[in-house]
């Protein structure tokens, strides 16, 4: 336990709040399901709490000049009071699906004000297919560095074959998977924590720089 928060202790966290989406609507997602796993093997001092991208409207510029909708507005609340987020993929096409790019470009905006920049992004994914999101998971990721958001590096949590791995009941029974999901929350931690005092670090050393340099 104790080398589990080093980084987090560091930066002086005790506790951690997660926000977790799945770039799937349908009641029986195995991504939706993969995130109330997550919620189910976060370390201790993690919460993992999912939230719902399907009230989203589509994004439109016209729509976001006026302001947010609400249901935007609250997503993006919800991101940027996050200590970090977790995404769960699936594969639609070699790439994410519609619903998941057009959260993340809610998210994305207005520039300079967009909750993903500078937030710690943790990514996975699950499908019945042998590839398992590998393809979707390097699409999202190529996204978040757009947004500059600060990706978990791998190594991925790729649940492939996904329908041997929930049970009838979308409970996550595959041992093996469990194991590198919860392996790659306590990695989260860690991220986290060194994120946070690489941040603090930049600001410490933008005070001793003078402005003029
Ligand atoms: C439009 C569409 C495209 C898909 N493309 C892929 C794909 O490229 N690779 C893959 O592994 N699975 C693909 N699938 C299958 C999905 O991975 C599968 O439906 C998965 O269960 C969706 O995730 P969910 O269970 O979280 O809803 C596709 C499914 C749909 C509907």
């Amino acid at each position: 336990m104790a080398d589990r928060f080093e980084h987090a202790e560091y930066a002086g966290l005790t506790a951690l709040h997660i926000v977790a989406f799945a770039g799937s609507l349908r009641r029986g997602s195995y991504n939706r399901a993969l995130v109330r796993a997550a919620g189910a093997l976060a370390p201790e001092g993690m919460t993992v709490e999912p939230i719902e991208i399907d009230a989203l409207p589509f994004y439109n510029a016209d729509v976001e000049a006026r302001g947010d909708p609400a249901t935007v507005a609250v997503f993006k609340a919800a991101l940027r009071e996050a200590d970090g987020i977790l995404i769960a993929t699936p594969e639609y096409n070699d790439g994410i699906p519609g619903v998941l790019t057009n959260a993340i470009d809610w998210a994305s905006r207005l520039p300079g004000q967009s909750p993903l920049a500078g937030k710690p992004v943790a990514v996975m994914g699950a499908s019945p297919g042998q590839i398992g999101t590998a393809r979707a998971q390097l699409h999202l990721r190529q996204l978040l560095a757009h947004a500059q958001a600060r990706t978990l590096p791998p190594p991925e949590l790729i649940v492939a074959a996904a329908h041997t791995r929930f049970d009838a009941e979308l409970q996550l029974t595959h041992e093996p998977t469990r194991k590198v999901l919860a392996a790659l929350l306590e990695r989260f931690v860690n991220w986290i924590g060194r994120e946070r005092a690489a941040a603090e670090a930049e600001r410490q050393l933008a005070g001793m720089i003078p402005a003029s340099r």
